[in-house]
């Protein structure tokens, strides 16, 4: 564990997140005293000006509009923020524009994309996920806020917290995978980590949880496809990371792209009023998806901009990123009398008390330090590496094959990611520079200096359908005691609007896996994905399969770490791996509907031709140690409103070796006034466990762990007859019950 885990991990046992949204604290008070004095200075133009955010030029997110005018209206205080700028004197100069010409010498904020680094890179956040360690997510996202807040940026547009169902999708890699109970976790863990616990450690910066929202729920996977659900499904699984990123002060909100039963979200007061500034109470401000404002044209939702301007900031969209439709219309909109200036007045304000929040009224230049020793130091390194380690899932691994010894005579590195620099490093990666990236082959280098021999060939490419490097790769594996093959996705195969309708390995990879197979040596395969992949094709032909995700930085050091047994793998799928793309979407957390799947059992759902369970579920993960579980106990066979009840069960690690294993709680409602999912995660521990050694593991469960959205949409919990499932993955087996009474 990195130094940084063991403090955050401390953090963590001792500190519980100061909740906000609630109750003003007395510095509030005092930012908003400041907000409202400058407030009773400003015009209505004055205000419209915070509420527009145009782009630079240093990321391509988006469709560029004309700012060739971008310097005069920083000046005149038309612009509240610029995003995808890069690099503090450029961030410097725009600053000094703002704060010495603009009407009130408001500052600009600064926005990123900063997902998984800001130029130390580390693990895509849906592998980061995998590892369940909660320290060290926060330390990755404390590490990249540093590293941010050191050259200009003081917002990020991160945590990510869509819940993510279907692996055809895009995005599913900038998420923390398919449950809200983990992904709620997750999500308070980056926004603690990017603000610093509440803005109490240095370096911090303003986190943008997103997308709101449910655009992981599009129409056959499709980003930016049409969303539709019940308000009691909106609610019980993809708006409770949200809450929980809320809750935990997370300053801003990005709304998504996608409509949600016929109303966009970008002007969907439901979301942005009702629930998130009402029910919610949540003093932070709202940013549009890139140019999701005038998109509500192309939704058929507004009949030109003039409307979808009207329309968003009425539904509580606060400032418009790259549309230009506040710029353009508010102030004509407001003398219409079609938006009220008190939103107009409250969307500013919004925006004014995260600037002030931020410091940057004391001090607009606090994001411009730009010191050269932040980025990219030892420490932030060590970090990307224990946290690649710690993200690794093991899926597999025949005859213990895994872990190889460092005196292998000799190891075939095969395969189109082994020495890749680039594609790891494609996805949402800010500054991180590819030159920087420690590959697979070169891990193994680090790691093995001359103690073995290692024969490289690269075999093919992801996705072309060239064989001329099979004969190679085939007479290297021949040559070999072993084979790594370093197989997987590009990097341009996930993140935004990168869709796919097949999940399995592109282009000639599954072949050179068969035929590297054929050769009779043993096949261990590093998988590099963004999402769930469908293996079932070829897993059988490979010995052990590493999934590596899309590692960063320090990848191939941590594999080195993995593969030679530095390291004991511990990560656990927060993702299910389908058996076969027709399957998607498929999770654990699914209704029994009522012909539940029984073998042999005619009419009970099934399909001809695939099981109904995924390859791997969620949850699964293997060591090197195993793990065994018994002794699963209540201490009640009944729970009330009132009192609570422990769930204990031993785990012995029966390996031998030291070995970490995540626990995971499982509770499945019986029976409910809506039907109810057969199981769903409410707890789990990471445990470190001796070889040999017996541990006892307890949780504690009250009726407020069980409280749901009812039908009658109330949140609460139904009595009833319950199961516990305590276990190594949601295939757990090991069950209990108890009635709420
Ligand atoms: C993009 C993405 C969003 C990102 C924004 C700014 O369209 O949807 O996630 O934060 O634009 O780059």
């Amino acid at each position: 564990m990195s130094k940084l885990s063991q403090l955050l991990f401390l953090g963590y046992a001792l500190a519980s997140n100061a909740a906000t949204g609630g109750v003003t604290s007395a510095e509030d008070n005092r930012i908003y005293q400041r907000v409202d004095a400058l407030l009773a200075r400003m015009s209505l133009e004055d205000k419209i000006g915070q509420l527009v955010q145009q782009a630079g030029t240093d990321a391509s997110t988006g469709v560029l509009q004309d700012y060739s005018n971008q310097i005069e209206d920083v000046k005149a205080g038309r612009v509240g923020s610029i995003l995808n700028i890069a690099g503090a004197d450029k961030i410097r100069a725009l600053q000094q524009l703002a704060v010495e010409n603009s009407p009130h010498h408001i500052p600009l904020l600064f926005g990123y994309d900063v997902l998984r680094g800001y130029r130390t890179t580390f693990p895509v956040p849906l592998g980061e996920a995998a590892s369940w360690d909660l320290a060290a997510i926060e330390g990755s996202a404390r590490i990249a806020a540093v590293e941010a807040s050191n050259e200009g940026i003081g917002w990020t547009f991160a945590p990510m917290v869509d819940i993510a169902r279907d692996a055809r999708w895009g995005r599913v890699m900038e998420g923390a995978g398919e449950d809200p109970y983990l992904g709620s976790l997750i999500a308070v863990a980056r926004v603690n980590g990017f603000q610093g616990r509440n803005f109490t450690q240095s370096g911090a910066i303003a986190a943008c949880a997103k997308h709101f929202a449910a655009d992981g729920a599009a129409v056959a996977g499709r980003d930016y496809n049409t969303v539709d659900m019940s308000e009691t499904e909106l609610r019980e699984i993809y708006l409770r990371p949200f809450k929980a990123a809320a809750e935990a002060g997370c300053l801003t909100f990005m709304n998504a792209f996608n409509e949600i039963s016929g109303v966009p979200s970008t002007a969907n007061g439901l979301l942005n009023r009702t629930i998130l500034k009402g029910e919610w109470n949540w003093p932070g401000f709202i940013v549009s998806d890139w140019g999701s404002v005038g998109q509500l044209i192309a939704h058929g939702f507004a009949k030109d901009g003039e409307q979808a301007a009207e329309l968003s900031v009425n539904a509580g969209c606060d400032m418009d990123m790259c549309s230009n439709a506040y710029r353009d219309h508010l102030g004509k909109l407001v003398k219409q009398g079609r938006v009220d200036p008190s939103l107009i007045e409250d969307a500013c304000r919004r925006i004014l008390y995260v600037k002030f929040k931020l410091g940057l009224f004391d001090d607009p230049y606090k994001f411009c330090k730009n010191d050269p020793a932040i980025s990219l130091s030892a420490e932030h390194r060590a970090h990307a590496r224990d946290m690649a380690r710690k993200s690794f899932v093991l899926l597999q691994n025949e005859g213990q094959i895994l872990p190889l010894s460092k005196k292998t005579p000799t190891i075939a590195v095969i395969g189109p990611l082994a020495d890749n620099r680039f594609d790891p490093m494609v996805s949402w990666s800010a500054l991180g520079d590819q030159k920087h990236t420690i590959t697979l082959l070169q891990g193994l280098r680090n790691a093995l200096g001359d103690t073995a021999r290692i024969v490289y060939e690269k075999g093919c490419d992801i996705t072309e359908g060239d064989r001329s490097g099979f004969s190679r790769a085939l007479e290297a594996a021949r040559e070999a005691d072993v084979v790594i093959a370093a197989m997987g996705e590009p990097g341009d195969y996930t993140g935004e609007n990168r869709n796919r309708t097949e999940l399995r390995l592109p282009g000639l990879q599954e072949q050179l896996i068969d035929e590297l197979a054929g050769t009779g040596k043993p096949v261990v395969v590093m998988l590099y994905c963004g999402r769930p992949l469908v293996l079932s094709s070829w897993q059988k032909k490979a010995s052990a399969i590493l999934c590596v995700w899309q590692p960063g930085t320090e990848g191939g050091n941590a594999i080195a770490d993995v593969v030679f047994g530095d390291m004991n793998p511990s990560g656990k799928l927060p993702v299910s791996f389908p058996y076969a793309t027709g399957q998607v979407p498929v999770y654990y957390n699914h209704k029994s509907t009522g012909k539940p799947y029984q073998l042999g059992v005619p009419w009970t759902t099934r399909y001809l031709d695939c099981p109904n369970d995924p390859l791997y579920p969620f949850g699964y993960g293997l060591s090197y140690s195993s793990f065994a579980y018994a002794g699963l106990a209540l201490s009640s066979r009944t729970l009330d409103a009132s009192s609570s009840l422990t769930v204990s069960v031993e785990v012995s690690n029966k390996g031998l070796r030291d070995g970490e294993e995540v626990v995971q709680l499982y509770v499945r409602d019986l029976v409910g006034s809506l039907t109810r999912p057969v199981k769903e995660l409410k707890g789990f521990k990471k445990i470190m466990l001796k070889a040999g050694e017996t541990a006892k593991v307890s949780f504690t469960l009250s009726s407020t762990d069980l409280a749901y959205w009812t039908r009658s949409l109330e949140y609460k919990a139904e009595p009833g007859e319950f199961k516990v499932f305590v276990g190594g993955s949601s295939a757990a087996t090991l069950e209990q019950s108890f009635v709420l009474n």
